[in-house]
């Protein structure tokens, strides 16, 4: 149980939680089959919220079948498209109507601070939702003048009962990101949220509940990957599977799916992410838009800009003006309404970047400011920034996933684009220039699925977003990600006589 913190007039209050959390199957609050709960912690003491059921195969089968069940006989998919529009719309109402306690009890399970759950995750929640809700009358088939006397059509039909596997860095965007497209082509789902961060997925669809989304559409299992996840990636009828997380779980997830029934898959993985600032770039914007891109959410973004690329002639510069913002980020309770960074989501992530920040001084990286933990409970870590980074360091290759920057000075843009690109991922890249030809050539060069120019982070529900190369395969977001919730089918009529 979590007893609301002393109210200092800038600090937000702590959500109340109940001590322990079922988990959501055709409609129903169960215990997990086995009886077995978990523990998720808050990352700022490391102390437990609450128990949360967990779920396991036996779990996944019964929301599988739920899911199923409301595929093949439920309303929804058959329901008219405008009807299932109009009730996402009215989800997305509920989570708006509750964003202030969505907001507090994602900033306690996940560490973030309050007001960036506030002023970021919520909002895109909320329009994703929109958006999607938007698309549940409009995703049409074609028809196809085709050879012979015959009338040809496509149908969008919804792939059928989906499992969604998402991560801890953004829980409730991820949900949103998953359930916007699917619900809005008619699919019914099957949701395994992070076993870090549960609670919000499990709020939502309680929204979803009484909101009216009928029984069995959503199904939330929480649990662990090798388990709950797996029995998913691995489920004989489960017809799509989409994933949000670590390349190497994204490898697992595409063998267990080809082992099984070939479902369908999506997978959004990490990054490393090239950001190019060039000599004639706005330095000021160019340094704050570096220090957002990799800050941000304590470092903890699939499309952080990790590898900074700054053009010689104003590497000190740069640096310079970097290192004062790095330290004076204001580090500590993510309800604080001053707090610009807060913990890491787990000590094992805490450990892990602890480690990369080891790394970077033996590879012989110069650590200019950071590198070590703040307080003594809960899992913070000073902004960290090294220079001096080459492109074969583990560090210039490797996801960190935590509040760690390398700056790598360049030449000229031939070797910036060589450079940038040589990496097995393709997530996003950004450039920062006053040069117009230089920004679109940039552009068309850089194999990333996003690219910023004199920008970064920035989001909107009507555009795609994913990896070439490992980062991935398919896009979510916009217009394209209703492809990878539906089916198309072709139909021929004969019309001859
Ligand atoms: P992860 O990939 O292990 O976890 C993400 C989700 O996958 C969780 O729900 C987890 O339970 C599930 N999962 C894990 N193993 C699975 C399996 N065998 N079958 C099915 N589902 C499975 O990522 P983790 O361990 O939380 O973080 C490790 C690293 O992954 C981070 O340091 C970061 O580099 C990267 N990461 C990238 C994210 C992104 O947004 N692209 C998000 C989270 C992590
Ligand atoms: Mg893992």
């Amino acid at each position: 149980m979590t007893t609301a913190t002393a109210a200092k007039s800038h600090t937000v209050k702590a959500p109340a939680v109940k001590a322990v959390q079922p988990l959501l199957i055709g409609g129903r609050w169960l215990d997990s089959v086995s009886g077995k709960t978990f523990a998720t912690h808050n990352p700022a003491t490391g102390e437990e919220i609450c128990q949360v059921a967990e779920g396991d195969k036996a779990d996944i089968d019964h929301a599988v079948a739920a899911a199923r069940k409301a595929f093949e006989d439920g309303p929804w998919p058959k329901m008219a498209a405008a009807e299932r529009g109009r009730l996402l719309n009215k989800l997305a109402d509920a989570i708006e109507k509750h964003k202030e306690e969505l907001a507090a009890l994602e900033s306690l399970d996940n560490g973030k601070p309050y007001r960036d759950a506030i002023a970021a995750d919520l909002p895109l929640t909320i329009k994703a939702y929109r958006y999607y809700a938007g698309w549940a009358d409009k995703n049409h088939g074609k028809t196809i003048p085709v050879e012979g006397d015959y009338f040809c059509y496509t149908r969008h039909e919804p792939v059928g009962v989906v499992g969604q596997i998402i991560p801890w860095n953004f829980p409730l965007l991820m949900q949103a990101w998953k359930w916007g497209p699917s619900l809005t082509t008619g699919c019914t789902v099957v949701l395994k949220p992070a076993e870090q961060t549960p609670l919000t997925a499990l709020r939502v669809a309680a929204l979803a509940q009484e909101v009216g989304i009928p029984d069995g559409v959503i199904n939330v299992v929480p649990g662990f990957g090798p388990t709950a996840g797996a029995a998913i990636t691995s489920h004989m009828d489960v017809d799509k599977v989409a994933f949000t997380g670590e390349g190497s779980t994204g490898q697992i997830i595409m063998e267990a799916a080809a082992r099984s029934n070939m479902k369908r898959v999506s997978l959004e993985l990490g990054g490393k992410s090239p950001n190019v600032v060039f000599a004639d770039a706005d330095l000021d914007a160019a340094v704050e838009g570096a220090y957002f891109g990799l800050f941000f959410n304590q470092g903890q973004c699939c499309c952080a800009g990790s590898r900074i690329f700054v053009e010689e002639k104003i590497h000190d510069a740069f640096v310079e003006k970097m290192i004062k913002k790095a330290k004076s980020r204001k580090v500590g309770d993510p309800f604080d309404l001053d707090t610009e960074q807060g913990p890491q989501v787990s000590q094992e992530q805490f450990d892990r970047i602890m480690s990369y920040i080891h790394l970077g001084q033996r590879e012989g990286a110069k650590m200019l400011t950071g590198g070590n933990r703040v307080g003594n409970k809960g899992y913070f870590i000073e902004p960290t920034v090294f220079t001096g980074v080459t492109d074969e360091m583990r560090i210039a290759k490797e996801e960190i996933f935590g509040p760690v920057m390398s700056i790598l000075p360049f030449k000229d843009t031939d070797e910036v684009i060589r450079r940038g690109n040589r990496t097995f991922y393709g997530l996003a890249a950004a450039v920062w220039t006053r040069d117009i030809k230089k920004a679109h050539r940039l552009a068309n060069s850089l194999r990333a699925g996003t690219v910023w120019i004199n920008c970064f982070d920035v989001f909107d529900a009507a555009a795609p977003f994913g990896g070439f190369k490992m980062s991935g395969i398919g896009r979510e977001l916009g217009e394209y990600a209703l492809e990878l919730y539906t089916e198309v089918k072709t139909v021929y009529v004969n019309l001859a006589h």
